[in-house]
């Protein structure tokens, strides 16, 4: 890898994974066969919940949660500002109003005390809040759970980052403890692959039974729910055997049985790709610490054992008189990718025409600063001191 082009992230496929998908594609169903079922209950396993819905992607993933919770014209959900588009576009998709929260300058995330904030700007019922478990680190779910809890107001958590994270004190996010929904991705540079992919967990039987039907467009196949008895049943009362019934308007957001095939094989994998994103994550810190006062990691919650997704560091460009972009073009020039994670998306031209201009100073000073370095579990453990070398040697360069 060293020799290479070294991207910001990047899957780690073995020969067994390989031979997961073709064992699917050479003997298995293509779409609606038993390694969907397979993935939902390993994933359910892995994160300690009750049930998971695999879906086709991070965001249908979070659609169909906003929608089982009931979210739609007129209820607001507080989101924060530093996290990719999907987690707004959701309530938007579903005709709610989002209020933009700000985030702690240090980590990118939600805190309690920007979410209390972003409740006095409220002008509606708040139904639900969207913390982002940004880099793979969690929120301080403890105290946003507080604050939710005294004003009944839902937790639907965005995991996309946090496959694979802890909390100290036992459990994981997307767990239940804090959220009636967690929304993962697997994406190929999230913590498994599965191409495109996405899971909803919650330990709530009624929503995981809502998500599962929207999932497939609403289908309504078992008799004791059918409502149009002309239709539905013959002369002697029996069902017609090809009759279902949509209640509600729902989606094609089903993920492939080969896709489903790739993530059981990841998911495997899952605490050696944690391990090693950890191990590397600690040689950054070590190398950061002792050689680099120009570049801040991200400032660490007591709370949270990061799953990693990637390695954030904080750079005072401005101090350095050193334009972002220059930077990461000097690092990609010597083989290095690097990626900032994420534009505010109150930022965003089509948000801005919603709400208009918005002042969330701390979820500004982080995209400031941010910057992804290399992290990913098929790294050679000598990456790390090449990276923080070149980034040191471009930001001191006069
Ligand atoms: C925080 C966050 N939320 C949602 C998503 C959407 O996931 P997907 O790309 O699988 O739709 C992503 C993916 O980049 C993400 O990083």
């Amino acid at each position: 890898m060293s020799d290479d082009f070294l991207p910001y992230g990047r899957h780690s496929l073995d020969e067994d994974d390989i031979a997961a998908v073709v064992e699917v594609l050479r003997h298995g169903a293509l779409t609606c066969g038993p390694q969907v079922e397979k993935l939902e209950k390993a994933f359910a396993a892995s994160i300690g919940c009750k049930h998971a819905i695999v879906t086709s992607n991070g965001t249908t993933a979070l659609h169909l949660a906003v929608l089982a919770a009931g979210i739609g014209p007129g209820d607001t959900v507080i989101v924060p500002t530093v996290t990719f588009l999907s987690t707004a576009n959701v309530v938007h998709m579903v005709g709610g109003t989002v209020q933009f929260a700000d985030v702690c300058p240090e980590t990118g995330l939600l805190t309690a005390e920007t979410f209390a904030s972003a409740l006095t700007k409220c002008a509606g019922p708040v139904k639900a809040v969207m913390p982002v478990h940004l880099t793979g680190q969690a929120c301080d779910m403890a105290g946003i759970s507080k604050i939710a809890a005294a004003n009944n107001i839902s937790i639907i958590s965005d995991c996309c980052h946090a496959l694979g994270a802890d909390y100290q004190g036992g459990g994981a996010p997307g767990d239940g403890q804090y959220e009636i929904m967690g929304c993962f991705s697997l994406h190929p540079v999230k913590s498994i692959a599965m191409g495109e992919g996405g899971v909803v967990t919650t330990n709530d039987a009624k929503l995981a039974e809502k998500i599962n039907r929207l999932r497939s467009h609403d289908m309504h196949k078992d008799p004791a729910h059918f409502s149009r008895h002309d239709l539905a049943f013959d002369a002697e009362g029996q069902a017609n055997p090809w009759y279902y019934e949509m209640q509600e308007l729902g989606y094609n957001y089903r993920a492939t049985d080969f896709q489903c095939a790739l993530a059981n094989s990841q998911l495997k994998k899952l605490p050696v790709f944690v391990e090693r994103r950890r191990y590397l994550a600690g040689v950054y810190d070590e190398l950061l610490a002792t050689h680099s006062n120009l570049v801040r990691p991200n400032v660490r919650l007591p709370d949270s054992l990061s799953a990693w997704h990637l390695y954030a560091v904080q750079i005072d460009f401005k101090a350095l008189g050193k334009s972002r972009a220059a930077v990461m073009k000097a690092l990609a020039a010597k083989g290095i990718g690097t990626q900032v994670h994420y534009i505010p998306v109150h930022e965003q031209p089509y948000y801005q025409k919603s709400y208009g201009k918005q002042s969330l100073p701390g979820g500004d000073k982080y995209y400031q600063e941010t910057l992804s370095l290399p992290l990913f579990p098929a790294m050679e453990d000598s990456d790390p001191e090449r990276v923080v070398r070149l980034l040191t040697e471009i930001l001191s360069a006069t």
